[in-house]
């Protein structure tokens, strides 16, 4: 995405439709001389909302990726108004790599490093949430349509709920919701839950998480003894399906709100677009001709399993199944998080793999690992897409993993394959790949040579499976996200 560089004072206060999500779709940096200057955001969130934001001619209330101080509103050169709110460095610390990424983040990616619970990380989370809605009230237009996104903003629905009764609120959550035995460790959890009972219409990426929710909200806020002494004042009634709203919880105060599933997706004729223009043999060129070419694309998060992933490489290296002089595993790592432990520590352990596998099995001016720890441009990853024969997606616990949908819309002429953990949210509609559990090493293994052996001894049964995970990307692209939630935000 592009932005004009001068900003542009709107209109407060007279938008219909407005966005709100913890960070912009852009990063702004501002040098000493007062230049400014515009990175796309990292993350899935901002990949799917913007061709949204684009076709809606919205406004989009979040921060700017700096804690140097307040910003004008400004608009992107495609015409959605940014609207920056200001986070301090402390707000920083305790709200966004505290309470939203060291507590909320574990929490809901079912543990897989401990969550802290810190009280002082919890007020500083509630405060930030205030600001944001505070915001949001700024640019609403009376009657307004606002969409709030993400796990670090479960608060403002409920905080809009009393300050602008007039507006009609959605919240979607991009990232899994735990089951309710795991969410109860959260001190606080009333609070969230009530926060996004202060939604219209509570959207999740799959039933699975919607129908924990559902669960979570009678027993939390029902509970007998629980610490507020509310009464039991939710009613749950029916189940959650995809992209309808099939259940509905009686709020406290007695508005009726919907809970369903909307899986999110990709921009899909766009992304075919750039795919068709990209030049992947000149990529497969400088990674010197591999017979076999696997690439892995993520954040570098702990969540992600790359670590896990270089190592079922390194051992089919070892073994021989695969042959050094013959493959190439090109691993795209967008840096993230970068000063929490737990992402430092991953970093290193994912940098000393790299390091270790090419000592043991590159040839001077040929690694076997090609480690990029960078955000690239469309078409460069893109092209990386197109390339490869493989890609290996293994996350622990992923709420969709849009990565695994831009490698199959990539790959229309049925070519490539996708190895993915079904614990990935993705592999629900991506059920052709080939399914891995990553915390079993000899399980990615497995499904990797059943790839590799596929591609060369039966490609017809490859591209069939391919073909059919495009088509489902295909038809199921981020409008049909974007509509199916929006229709049922209208329609409730
Ligand atoms: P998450 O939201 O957890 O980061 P997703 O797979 O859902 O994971 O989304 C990641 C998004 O970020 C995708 O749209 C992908 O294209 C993009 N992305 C990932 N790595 C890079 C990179 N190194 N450079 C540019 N974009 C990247
Ligand atoms: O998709 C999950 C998500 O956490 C988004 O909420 C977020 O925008 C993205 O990944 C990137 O994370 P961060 O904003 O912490 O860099």
């Amino acid at each position: 995405m592009t932005v004009t560089a001068a900003p542009r004072t709107p209109a407060e206060g007279g938008n219909d439709f407005v966005v709100v999500a913890n960070r912009l779709p852009v990063d702004v940096t501002v040098t000493p001389d007062g230049t400014r200057s515009f990175t796309p955001s990292p993350g899935g969130l901002v990949t799917a909302l913007s061709p949204v934001l684009e076709r809606n001619a919205g406004c989009w209330v979040g921060w700017p990726g700096t804690v140097d101080g307040g910003m004008e509103p400004f608009r992107t050169d495609s015409g959605i108004l940014l609207h920056p709110v200001a986070l301090t460095a402390t707000d920083y610390e305790e709200f966004y790599e505290g309470f939203s990424n060291a507590t909320l983040w574990p929490l809901y990616h079912d543990l897989i490093v401990p969550p802290t619970y810190d009280r002082t990380w919890w007020e500083t989370y509630r405060e930030v949430n205030y600001t944001f809605a505070r915001e949001v009230t700024s640019v609403a237009a009376e009657g307004a349509t606002v969409w709030v996104q993400d796990y670090q903003l479960q608060l403002v629905p409920g905080i809009l709920r009393q300050l602008r009764p007039d507006l009609t609120i959605g919240f979607f959550l991009h990232i899994p919701f735990p089951p309710a035995e795991l969410f109860r460790q959260l001190p606080w959890r009333e609070e969230i839950v009530r926060g996004l009972l202060g939604s219209d219409v509570i959207g999740f990426h799959l039933p699975q998480n919607a129908d924990n929710f559902l669960t979570l909200a009678r027993s939390v806020a029902g509970a007998p003894g629980s610490h507020t002494g509310q009464p039991d004042s939710l009613n749950v009634e029916g189940r959650a399906s995809v992209r309808e709203i099939s259940a509905h919880i009686t709020a406290p105060d007695g508005r009726r709100v919907g809970v369903a599933a909307f899986p999110i997706s990709i921009d899909t004729a766009s992304v075919i677009d750039t795919a068709a223009q990209v030049d992947a043999a000149d990529i497969r060129h400088r990674l010197g001709d591999p017979e076999t070419m696997i690439l892995g694309v993520d954040r570098l998060d702990y969540t992600k399993g790359i670590l896990q992933r270089l190592s079922a490489y390194e051992e089919l290296l070892e073994s021989g199944a695969l042959d050094p002089h013959d493959s190439v595993l090109l691993q795209i790592a967008t840096p993230s998080r970068e000063r929490l432990e737990h992402y430092r520590r991953t970093r290193a352990r994912v940098e000393e793999a790299v390091g270790r596998i090419n000592g043991r099995f590159a040839e001077v001016g040929r690694p076997v690992v090609h480690y990029l720890h960078r955000s690239l441009g469309k078409q460069q990853l893109f092209g990386c897409y197109v390339a490869a024969d493989i890609m290996l997606v293994t996350p622990f616990k992923d709420g969709m993993n849009l990565v695994a949908k831009e490698y199959v819309a990539c790959h229309g002429d049925g070519s490539g394959a996708l190895v993915l953990s079904e614990f990935a949210g993705s592999a629900t509609e991506l059920n052709r790949a080939f399914l891995c559990n990553p915390h079993d090493g000899d399980s990615v293994k497995r499904q990797l040579m059943i790839a590799v052996n596929m591609l060369r001894d039966t490609p017809d049964e490859a591209r069939d499976r391919m073909l059919a995970m495009h088509s489902q990307v295909v038809e199921h692209d981020v409008d049909l996200w974007a509509r199916s939630f929006l229709d049922a935000l209208r329609s409730h």
